[in-house]
């Protein structure tokens, strides 16, 4: 369980939109409040189906805020004003509909206003039917919500009022009290990357064989991105360059999307100058010498040869070049004997540190969630990390990196 200490002096405003789960809303005001944070409601007009305003305002002490048109409201608290005096918006339910209309940065009510004018950090906790919520439309919301800094919280598995089973139960409100005490406690930890200019790499590259095929290998994403978030985290300056993946650019980074190695080289260099580079792109090795401009055609002569060259070593070269990082971190993904190959290409390469890892098959390692990492330095001391949680890695990995870029500053 998270430290809730933290809540105390905190102001919320709870944004309770219409859905069953509504009701779980006044039990979380009560725990929000019996832990110190003031609460604020907004009771849209379909939450107000659910739960009424008087239990609301019983337990947030406060006005309940319900209509953009109310002079009374607008006189005495107008909406930009009520959307700022909190330090976080919260809503719950998040419903597939007010999700959508964020998405859209509709304003078509006070809820939507005070979304769309607030400058506070936004937390959700989505609940819908199962259907709902895997349906692509609502993904998608999520996903452009994600990239826009929209933190969630849920929703979870489990039987729903409809009589569906499967993820879109509201978190239960002890669970958004931690997602609440967790954002504060992040967003008042020290920022010792304060300052730092971070690059990263991340994801596969396409190499292409003519305008509609392309090389490419199975890396997801999952550990680049996560090391961008985490460094941004600790309050770095980060520039993420990706190959083509399926997720959501992680909040607080500038993204620059690529498909090639030769296109990531030159996102890289432009890049430049940079205090810390983590190379956790799996770059692909070669390509197709001339790439045809037109697509190749089954015209009876056979399968056509592909003659390969080698890509640039983006690694290699930003390690060697005039503007070298102070802290130059590569990766190796290895198949047996992963120290001291890792060892051999962290020497090979120029880079100081190389975060290595074993992707035999079995192990899960690419597309996978979890990762049991290796961290050699340039005095050749190797530390064994277990296995983690890509997020967890990260997370290690930039505060190893700000304590060493601490001591060499010092
Ligand atoms: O040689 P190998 O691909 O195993 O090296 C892995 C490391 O080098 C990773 O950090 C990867 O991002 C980087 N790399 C690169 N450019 C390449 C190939 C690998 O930056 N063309």
């Amino acid at each position: 369980m998270s430290d809730h200490s933290i809540l105390s002096g905190k102001r919320v405003l709870l944004i309770i939109a219409g859905g069953i789960a509504a009701y779980k809303c006044l039990d979380l005001i009560r725990r929000l409040r019996e832990r110190g944070c003031a609460v604020r409601a907004i009771l849209t007009r379909a939450g107000a189906q659910f739960v009424t305003p008087l239990s609301v305002q019983a337990l947030t002490g406060d006005t309940v805020y319900q209509d953009l048109w109310s002079l009374t409201d607008e006189s005495e608290m107008g909406h930009i004003q009520l959307s700022r005096a909190a330090d976080l918006l919260v809503v719950a339910p998040a419903t597939a509909n007010i999700l959508a209309r964020m998405a859209a940065g509709m304003a078509d009510d006070l809820a939507t206003t005070a979304l769309l004018a607030t400058d506070k950090p936004i937390l959700v906790a989505p609940a819908m039917n199962v259907r709902m919520w895997l349906n692509p439309a609502t993904q998608a919301n999520m996903a452009l919500l994600a990239s826009r800094g929209v933190t969630s919280v849920g929703p979870n598995d489990g039987e729903m009022a409809c009589n569906e089973y499967g993820p879109g139960r509201m978190a239960e409100p002890m669970e958004i009290i931690d997602a609440i005490a967790d954002h504060f406690t992040a967003r008042e930890a020290p920022k010792p990357l304060a300052g730092t200019r971070a690059l990263v790499t991340s994801g596969p590259t396409h190499e292409p064989i003519d305008p509609v095929r392309y090389i490419a290998n199975r890396s997801s994403g999952k550990q680049g991105h996560a090391i961008a978030a985490a460094l941004a985290r600790l309050g770095a300056d980060v520039t993420l360059v990706s190959g083509p993946t399926r997720l959501p650019d992680p909040p607080g980074c500038t993204v620059t999307h690529i498909e090639s190695a030769r296109d990531m080289l030159a996102a890289c260099e432009a890049a430049l100058p940079v205090d810390v580079a983590v190379f956790a792109a799996a770059v692909a090795d070669w390509r197709v010498k001339d790439a045809a401009e037109r697509k190749l055609k089954k015209d009876g002569g056979g399968p056509p040869t592909l003659e390969l060259c080698e890509n640039p070593d983006i690694l290699a070269t930003v390690s060697k070049s005039a503007r070298r990082p102070t802290l130059v971190v590569g990766f190796a993904a290895e198949t047996g004997n992963v120290v001291a190959y890792a060892e051999a290409k962290r020497a090979r390469k120029g880079c100081d540190w190389i975060v290595a890892n074993d992707v035999s098959l079995g192990t899960q390692t690419f597309g996978g969630d979890a990762n049991t990492v290796h961290l050699i330095r340039s005095d050749g001391a190797v530390e064994d990390w277990p296995t983690l949680d890509k997020d967890a890695v990260a997370d290690r990995l930039a505060h190893t990196i700000a304590d060493h870029l601490k001591g060499t500053a010092s």
